[in-house]
C-alpha cells in the first residue's frame, strides 16, 4: 500500500549539508505495525515526516497504492493528508482552548463534514478510546495518558487508512504507556489501519510486526530472531 523508492533527505546546516537518508526502500502492506527504530537523530521522525507529506524528500519516490504522492498539486496533497493520513505526537498538540470533542472534531471539520455529524462521530471516537463522560473537558483537565487517547481519537477521526505516530507514549509513565500500546493494538485489530510508530519503547517495538531499524542513512529490518536476542537480553 505504501512503497518508498530510494528516499533521501538531506538538511542543509550551515555551509555543510547533513545527510539524513541516503537511500530508504520501504514497502508496507495494509493493516501492518511497524516500529522504526534507532539511535536520537537517526532520522526516525524525518521518515516519517516524509511519509506523512508533511515534508518532501530531496530525492526519491513515496507512492500511496501506486500513486506518486509528490505529483499532486498542495491543494490536492493537504486533501490527501486530511483524509488517509492520522498523526500521533509525543507531545499530544492539542488546542488547549477547545474541549476533549471540539480536538476531536477539527480533522473533519477540516474536510468540511457538517458540524453535527462531526459531533457524534467525535463522541463515538472517544467512547472507543475509554474517554467517555470526558469529552467536555479540556486537555488541561486530563491526565497525560487521557490527553494521549484524545490526540489517538483525533488521528483517527477521518478513518485515515494509515496512522503515524512519533514516540506515541514518550512522555508517559511505563503503566500508562502500555495502556495507549493496548489501545493502538486494538484500533489496529478492529479497524485494520495501519501504524507506523516511531519508538525508543523496547516493548512496542517487540509487539510490532515488523522492526525497521535505521542507521547512518540506511534501514535494515530486525530479524525475529534479533527480536527474540533483545527480549532475552532483558529478561
Ligand atoms: N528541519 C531540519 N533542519 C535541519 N536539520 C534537521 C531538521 N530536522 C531534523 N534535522 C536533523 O536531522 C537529523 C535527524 O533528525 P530526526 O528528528 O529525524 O531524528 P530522530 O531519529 O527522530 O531522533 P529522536 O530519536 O531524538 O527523536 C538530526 O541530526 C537533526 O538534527
Ligand atoms: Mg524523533
Amino acid at each position: 500500500m505504501i512503497e518508498t523508492i530510494e528516499i533521501q533527505k538531506v538538511y542543509p546546516s550551515g555551509t555543510e549539508e547533513i545527510h539524513v537518508l541516503r537511500g530508504i526502500n520501504l514497502k508496507i502492506e495494509a493493516g501492518e505495525i511497524i516500529a522504526v527504530v534507532g539511535a536520537s537523530g537517526v532520522g526516525k521522525s524525518t521518515l516519517l515526516n516524509l511519509l506523512g507529506t508533511i515534508d518532501r524528500p530531496t530525492n526519491g519516490k513515496i507512492l500511496y497504492d501506486d500513486k506518486d504522492v509528490f505529483e499532486l498539486s498542495n491543494n490536492e496533497l493537504a486533501s490527501f493528508r486530511n483524509r488517509e493520513i492520522g498523526f500521533i505526537f509525543q507531545f499530544h498538540h492539542l488546542l488547549p482552548e477547545f474541549s476533549a470533542v471540539e480536538n476531536v472534531m477539527m480533522p473533519l471539520l477540516i474536510g468540511n463534514k457538517d458540524r453535527k455529524e462531526a459531533y457524534d462521530s467525535a463522541l463515538s471516537l472517544l467512547k472507543n478510546v475509554g474517554l467517555e463522560g470526558r469529552e467536555e473537558h479540556k486537555p488541561g483537565k486530563l491526565s497525560g495518558g487521557e490527553q494521549q487517547r484524545v490526540a489517538v481519537a483525533r488521528a483517527l477521526a477521518n478513518n485515515p487508512k494509515v496512522i503515524l505516530a512519533d514516540e506515541p507514549t514518550g512522555n508517559l509513565d511505563r503503566k500508562t504507556s502500555e495502556e495507549v500500546h493496548d489501545l493502538l493494538w486494538e484500533l489496529n485489530q478492529k479497524l485494520n489501519q495501519t501504524f507506523i510508530i516511531a519508538t525508543h519503547n523496547q516493548n512496542l517495538a517487540q509487539r510490532s510486526d515488523r522492526i525497521i531499524k535505521l542507521a547512518d542513512g540506511y534501514m535494515t529490518e530486525v530479524t525475529v530472531d534479533y527480536k527474540n536476542d533483545i527480549s532475552q537480553q532483558q529478561q
